[in-house]
Parts: structure tokens; C-alpha cells; sequence
């Protein structure tokens, strides 16, 4: 059984990773992660027992502590998640974004040849491709690279530093480009939690500019999957994008939020839009499909239907995520580290 160091496990996606890969047994699982804001491990509640599943509260950035954990666990492969990921801090303050996302992921590289790590999963974003114009084709892995925020200019940058790794010091290493996701334990800044709890909250639903803007929406368990495949099938310097098939204005998906929850359509509200909003993010998945034999289970339809209900059937982790009071959550259950 190999070892899989997930980076950023304790985030929206990570932790979604990291509990289908506990639920499967087929790998053992190193959580490396700092807890910022976004880190929450009251996502991983009930799967951290020190031998299946581990957690190592640390920062990619603190070069030691990642090659002692290598070290100490024997790490067989990393799937690299933790990254500062949300377009409007970005805007706000780049640089937590270039340190996190593109230092961080050097410092990891660096680690991974030093320990002889087999295979690293780099975790990117179809954002780095930049904006479509409505009648442009998807993206395909050969679309130019053109990252318009401050966040996708830091992914394009770790994205260019594993294909350099890659190619100068032979490291094996894929880089997944997925588009949005959407699913239980996202943190409510994004834009379907935030609209679902909101509108659970009868609180106003605050649309960029005129909404129609348009993003390819992926449900995080096919996100996940397609990473498992990456890991497994993946050629080493190949890059793999991920899509849901799913192309929906903000608008219309937040019409759809306001029918699921019953919320009264008058508190969607137009505010000033997003610096350099992308219009338009698809993806063409057709490489995943073939290559790795990859394919989206979730229709978008029954994936925000389900994603409604989960943030219904979870008002403690909605409660502490809005109180802030996951921030203490670590403290209380699992303060042991190294
Ligand atoms: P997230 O913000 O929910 O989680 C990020 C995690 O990384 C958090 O647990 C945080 O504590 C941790 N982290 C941040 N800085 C760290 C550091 N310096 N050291 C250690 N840990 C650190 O993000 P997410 O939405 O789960 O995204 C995960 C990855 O997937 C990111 O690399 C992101 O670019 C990529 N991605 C996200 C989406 C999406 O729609 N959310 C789509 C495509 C790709
Ligand atoms: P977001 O979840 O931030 O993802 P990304 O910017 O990485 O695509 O936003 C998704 C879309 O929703 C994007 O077009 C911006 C828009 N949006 C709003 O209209 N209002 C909001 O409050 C937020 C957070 C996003």
C-alpha cells in the first residue's frame, strides 16, 4: 500500500480527496496542512486515526517540516492541493498568492526529488487559460496560457515551474487543469455556497455586474475521481484538463439556488462587477476521457440538488464556518502534530 501525501487536505476539495480515498483503503493518507482560512478540519471529522489517515499541521513554505513529514512517512506520491484559491482576495493582495502557490510549490518540487517521491499530481486550474469569448471552443490542454487574476497568474507560474522540473530534472509530475467546483464542505466565499447559505439565510444573493458570466461547474466527487486517475494513469509531463460539461450563467444558477431553497427571488442583488471578470471558463475533457478513461458521473442538475440539501442536512458546519468558530476546531480535537 503506498503512502500519498495530500497537500491542502483540509480544504474544499482536499478533503473531499482525502475521505474518498479513506472510503476506497487503497492508499495510506499524510494531510499536510496549514490551516489558513479556508483550512477547516471539521471537514475531516471522524477520518483522522493517525494510521490510515494522518495530519501534519504545517506550511508548504516551511521547507524543513515538508521534508521531515516525507521522511518520517515514507511519502510515495503527492497530490499537491494547498494553494491561497479565491480570485477576489487575489485581487485584494497578491502576495499570499505568489508566496502559497508559486514558492510553495517550488519548495515541494524541491522536496519530492530529495526524497525519490515517484509520482506528483500538481492540482491546477482551467483559469490559467484566461477568458473565452462566447463563441471561442473550450479549452483544450494546447489553449494558450493567459491568466487574467492575480490567483491564475500563480497557478500558470507553478504550472511552468512542475513542466520545468519535469524537464530539466527528469521528476514525474502531471498537472490536472479543472474547472469550477461545487460540493459539500466548500467555504462560503465561492459562489454556490455563498448564494446557498445566503439564501437559507434569506440574506441578499450579490451578483457581479450583469451575471452572465459563464462557468463550466463540476461536481467535487468527479473532480476528485479524475485526480485518482491522473495519479494512476497519468503520463509524467502531460497536462490533463477536467470539466463537468455543465456551461451555466451566474444568473441562471443562482435562479436555480433560489427554486431549491424557496428563497424569495427579490434578494438577488446587481453590485459592482468583479476587476477583469473573466466572461467566459469551458473545458474540453476530451484527453482525460481518452487517455486516462475518465468521465463526470454528477449532471449539474442532481449535483446542486444534492450539494442544497447537504448545506440543509449540516447547519453545525454551516454555523461554525459563518461564527468563525471552525477557526478553533484544531485546538479542541487534534493538537498533536510531528
Ligand atoms: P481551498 O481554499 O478550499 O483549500 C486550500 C487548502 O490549502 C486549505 O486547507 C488551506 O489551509 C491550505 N493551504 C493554503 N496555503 C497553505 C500553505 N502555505 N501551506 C499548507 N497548506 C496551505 O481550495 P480548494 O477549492 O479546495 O482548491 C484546492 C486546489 O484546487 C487549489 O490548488 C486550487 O487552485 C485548485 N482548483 C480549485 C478549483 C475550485 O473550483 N475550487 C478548481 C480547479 C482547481
Ligand atoms: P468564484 O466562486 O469566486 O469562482 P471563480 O472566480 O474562480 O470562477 O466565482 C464564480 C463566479 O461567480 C464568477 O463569475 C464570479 C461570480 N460571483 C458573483 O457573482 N458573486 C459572488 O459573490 C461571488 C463570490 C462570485
Amino acid at each position: 500500500m503506498s503512502t500519498v501525501l495530500i497537500t491542502g487536505g483540509a480544504g474544499f476539495i482536499g478533503s473531499n480527496l482525502v475521505r474518498s480515498i479513506a472510503h476506497a483503503g487503497q492508499h495510506r493518507v499524510v494531510v499536510f496542512d496549514a490551516l489558513t482560512y479556508a483550512g477547516n478540519l471539521e471537514n475531516l471529522a471522524g477520518c483522522i486515526d493517525g494510521s490510515a489517515v494522518s495530519f501534519v499541521h504545517g506550511n508548504i513554505l516551511d521547507a524543513d517540516l515538508v521534508h521531515r513529514t516525507m521522511e518520517l512517512h515514507r511519502i510515495d506520491a503527492v497530490i499537491h492541493l494547498a494553494a491561497e484559491s479565491h480570485v477576489d482576495r487575489s485581487i485584494a493582495s497578491a502576495a499570499p498568492f505568489v508566496e502559497t502557490n508559486v514558492a510553495g510549490t517550488l519548495i515541494m518540487l524541491e522536496a519530492m526529488r530529495t526524497f525519490g517521491v515517484s509520482r506528483f499530481v500538481h492540482v491546477s486550474t482551467d483559469e490559467v487559460y484566461g477568458s473565452l469569448e462566447p463563441t471561442d471552443a473550450p479549452f483544450t490542454e494546447r489553449s494558450p496560457i493567459n491568466p487574467t487574476s492575480p490567483y491564475a497568474a500563480s497557478k500558470a507560474a507553478s504550472d511552468l515551474l512542475v513542466l520545468s522540473f519535469v524537464r530539466t530534472h527528469g521528476v514525474d509530475a502531471v498537472i490536472t487543469r479543472c474547472s469550477n467546483n461545487y460540493g459539500p464542505y466548500q467555504f462560503p466565499e465561492k459562489f454556490i455556497p455563498l448564494m446557498t447559505l445566503n439564501a437559507l439565510e434569506k440574506r441578499p444573493l450579490p451578483v457581479y455586474g450583469d451575471g452572465k458570466q459563464i462557468r463550466d461547474w463540476i461536481h467535487v466527487d468527479d473532480h476528485c475521481s479524475g485526480l485518482l486517475f491522473a495519479l494512476e494513469k497519468g503520463r509524467s509531463g502531460e497536462v490533463y484538463n477536467f470539466g463537468g460539461a455543465a456551461e451555466r450563467k451566474n444568473l441562471a444558477v443562482v435562479n436555480e439556488i433560489v427554486q431549491l431553497t424557496g428563497a424569495d427571488p427579490a434578494l438577488i442583488t446587481h453590485g459592482t462587477d468583479r476587476k477583469a471578470h473573466d466572461r467566459r471558463y469551458a473545458i474540453d475533457a476530451t484527453k482525460a476521457h481518452n487517455e486516462l478513461g475518465w468521465t463526470p458521473m454528477w449532471s449539474f442538475e442532481e449535483g446542486l440538488k444534492y450539494t442544497v440539501e447537504w448545506y440543509k442536512a449540516h447547519p453545525e458546519w454551516c454555523g461554525h464556518v459563518r461564527s468563525g468558530e471552525y477557526r478553533s476546531y484544531y485546538e479542541q480535537h487534534y493538537k498533536t502534530s510531528l
